[in-house]
């Protein structure tokens, strides 16, 4: 039996990854913060599934989480999901929320990473993935440390990727588009294409099947995100100041 630890798997995305690898018969590592989350929406799966409360931006703490889990139950996909959003978008960063993004969205990753690893390249095999999101591919405006952190996380994978192949390890980066989820519920501005996290994860275990590099959805929305990411920067300035797509205009 197949076994995958998902960081950040009790709400959302996560949640979703978790339900739909259980219904194929793997063996189910998540974490989070918060334990009521994960009481609420297992209650009917508690046969393979292990729950760590673990914070990903202390490095000790979901070490020790992945390492207990690969130990006790294996560990074939890691998949570093956890992460948070502004609740309101500002021109002004909030700084102290933007370090604390930092080390969620893109620390977190790397831990996370770090562990799966300290197994899997004596292995000689496994799967990593991470999800970032297409608001890693522009600047967008009143989400700087947001834009920032997938970025990052989307370059890092693309290193790895290439990095990694000759541990026989593929390293997936995930880039979504909208999803409802607890972290788009306070958004009040328009989400073109959002989603359901269902459909959202089927979407996505099918890349990892694939072993994709790269996976950005949905297609029409991710495409137009990615030609304004090749355009001339004061194109981009020109389109994304438009009312309906500068977000920071919402607060
Ligand atoms: N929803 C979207 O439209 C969208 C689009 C693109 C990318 N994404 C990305 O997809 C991922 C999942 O997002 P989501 O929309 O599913 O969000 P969500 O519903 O808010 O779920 C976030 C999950 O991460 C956990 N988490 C947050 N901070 C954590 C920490 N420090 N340590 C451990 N667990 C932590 C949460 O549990 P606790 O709070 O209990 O810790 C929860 O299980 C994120 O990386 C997000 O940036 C989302």
């Amino acid at each position: 039996m197949k076994a995958v630890y998902i960081t950040g798997g009790t709400t959302g995305i996560g949640l979703e990854l978790a339900k739909l690898y259980l219904s194929q018969g793997w063996k189910v590592g998540v974490c989070g913060r918060d334990k009521s989350k994960f009481d609420e929406n297992f209650f009917s799966h508690r046969d393979n599934i292990t729950f760590y409360q673990v914070d990903v931006s202390k490095r000790e703490e979901i070490q020790a989480s992945i390492a207990d889990f690969s130990k006790s139950i294996g560990l074939d996909l890691l998949i570093a999901n956890a992460g948070i959003g502004y609740k309101f978008k500002s021109k002004v960063p909030d700084f102290e929320f933007s370090y604390k993004m930092v080390h969620i969205n893109l620390l977190g990753v790397m831990y996370s990473f770090e562990a799966a690893l300290a197994v899997m390249i004596p292995r000689g095999k496994g799967q990593l993935v991470a999800i970032s999101s297409i608001a890693g591919y522009n600047g967008l405006p009143g989400v700087s440390a947001y834009s920032a952190t997938k970025a990052a996380v989307q370059k890092y994978c693309e290193s790895l990727h290439l990095d990694l192949r000759k541990f026989n390890i593929n390293v997936t980066t995930i880039c979504p588009g909208f999803v409802e989820t607890p972290l788009t519920s306070t958004n009040r501005h328009s989400m073109p294409f959002i989603m359901k996290a269902s459909k959202a994860a089927v979407l996505i275990s099918k890349a990892i099947e694939r072993k994709k590099m790269i996976y950005a959805f949905p297609f029409l929305f991710s495409s137009f995100v990615r030609l304004l990411s090749i355009l001339p920067r004061t194109w981009y300035r020109f389109i994304i100041s438009r009312k309906s797509l500068d977000y920071s205009k919402e607060s």
